[in-house]
């Protein structure tokens, strides 16, 4: 069963305890934060104090998606607040391993994510060490965007990579998810789903992600 991962960017900021519990209450699997730094993104978010006043709202994975140009600098604070996956950019400033050895020596899951005009061949070489690959199906920075579909050769191409090596990664895909475009995703080896718009743009939360992880399900 594929996992949604609710994005908090299409929440609103002056509620943010209240919908982490509304969220986990409506089914969804992880709650996804985004981080942006005004630098690597053209917009800026919350930090690690933001999401620690969240941690007790919700029992729920927070799946932290760094998009900030240094990383390695901040990640020990983003873990103390709580991340339980830690996810940074192959093209920000900090040396890719390094990076990923710190997250895992604080006992925290680590991921890479590729903006769309990176090869996923880039991740490849750190793969071993990867709880999850995330595929930008949009340019980062901004929610409400339209699923870029020719990301799924990325997907295809990692996918087949895992299974190759045996190894158990986590594929998540972020950007324009919702019930009409969460099929290609899942069917292209897709495991989890970021949805922001869909999820808190939605009258009813709990069945729009019903209906994204039925959509997915007869697509897999
Ligand atoms: C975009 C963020 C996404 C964003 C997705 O840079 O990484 O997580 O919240 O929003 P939707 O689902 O609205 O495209
Ligand atoms: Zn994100």
């Amino acid at each position: 069963m594929i996992k949604i991962a609710a994005s908090m960017l299409a929440g609103d900021f002056s509620q943010m305890g209240a919908q982490a519990a509304m969220i986990e209450k409506a089914g969804s699997d992880w709650l996804h934060l985004d981080v942006m730094d005004g630098h690597f993104v053209p917009n800026i978010t919350f930090g690690a104090p933001i999401i620690a006043s969240i941690r007790d709202k919700a029992k729920l994975p927070f799946d932290v998606h760094l998009m900030i140009s240094e990383p390695l600098r901040y990640a020990g604070e983003f873990i103390d607040a709580g991340a339980d996956i830690l996810t940074f950019h192959i093209e920000s400033e900090s040396p890719v391993e390094e990076t990923i050895d710190f997250i895992r020596s604080k006992d925290c899951v680590a991921a890479l994510s590729v903006k769309p005009a990176t090869p996923i061949e880039t991740v490849f070489p750190y793969l071993d060490k990867l709880g999850m690959v995330l595929v930008m199906t949009v340019e980062p920075g901004f929610g409400g965007q339209k699923f870029m579909p020719d990301m799924m050769e990325k997907v295809k191409k990692l996918r087949s990579e895992c299974e190759r090596r045996g190894l158990n990664v986590e594929i998540q895909v972020d950007g324009g998810i919702s019930p009409s475009t969460i099929g290609v995703a899942a069917q292209s080896g897709a495991t989890v789903c970021v949805a922001g718009s869909a999820v808190f743009g939605a009258a009813d939360p709990e069945k729009a992600i019903k209906e994204m992880k039925e959509a997915a399900k007869s697509c897999q």
